[in-house]
């Protein structure tokens, strides 16, 4: 079975959705460790009560290289397949992204290539979109930017606060984080120039 690292930073309710759809056998793979950049961060919590393997290595003051060598070491400990970032608010060098190439998933809460980077919902209210979303999409070495896997739209209202938008969105983040992590895991895809193209076979 393949093996999940999630990294994240808060409150962790797509690590949570993931962990559910594992649960409910609706996704083939385990969760091997579970990586806290803080110590405070709620989704820790939940995985410690979950029972799953759940480090925290505290990214505070540390520089970024030195910080990403002991975070592929604890990957590699757990022979994780794919790394997953789940609310990760941390950059990750060149040099991580290299130790796992097309092996690293971000999930991201715009329509990339808008508004990447922080407070996407908020950039997205302030510059008047009419339709928001998030997207799944492979991690290179560029902020936000990788090849994308799947996107979900959702309409702004008008009457839409920070909030409001980003809970629809949130939504979407939970159905479509899994189903990206399944057509990488079932390598039902081939990446062509920016393009993920998926199997005529997979049917989602
Ligand atoms: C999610 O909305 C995710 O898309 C976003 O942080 C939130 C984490 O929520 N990620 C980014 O903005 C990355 N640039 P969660 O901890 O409940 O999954």
């Amino acid at each position: 079975m393949k093996r999940l690292g999630i990294l994240l930073s808060g409150r962790g309710s797509n690590f949570q959705a993931i962990a559910d759809q594992i649960g409910a056998g609706a996704l083939d793979a385990r969760i091997a460790v579970v990586i806290s950049s803080r110590t405070q961060a709620p989704g820790l919590e939940i995985a410690h009560r979950r029972g799953l393997n759940a480090v925290c290595l505290p990214s505070k003051n540390l520089e970024r290289e030195v910080y990403d060598r002991q975070l592929a070491d604890v990957l590699r400990d757990n022979q994780v397949d794919l790394v997953c970032l789940a609310g990760f608010m941390r950059l990750l060098s060149g040099w991580f992204v290299r130790q796992f190439p097309m092996r690293i998933l971000n999930i991201h809460p715009s329509l990339l290539p808008a508004f990447p980077g922080l407070d996407a919902q908020h950039q997205a209210l302030d510059h008047g979109v009419k339709i928001a979303g998030c997207t799944v999409h492979f991690v290179d070495e560029n902020l936000d930017a990788g090849p994308i896997v799947l996107q979900a739209a959702v309409p702004v209202l008008d009457g839409d606060t920070v909030d409001s938008l980003s809970a629809r969105i949130l939504e979407q983040e939970h159905r479509i984080y899994s189903q990206a992590i399944r057509i990488v895991l079932e390598g039902k895809y081939r990446v062509e120039g920016r393009r993920v193209v998926r199997s005529p076979d997979t049917a989602y």
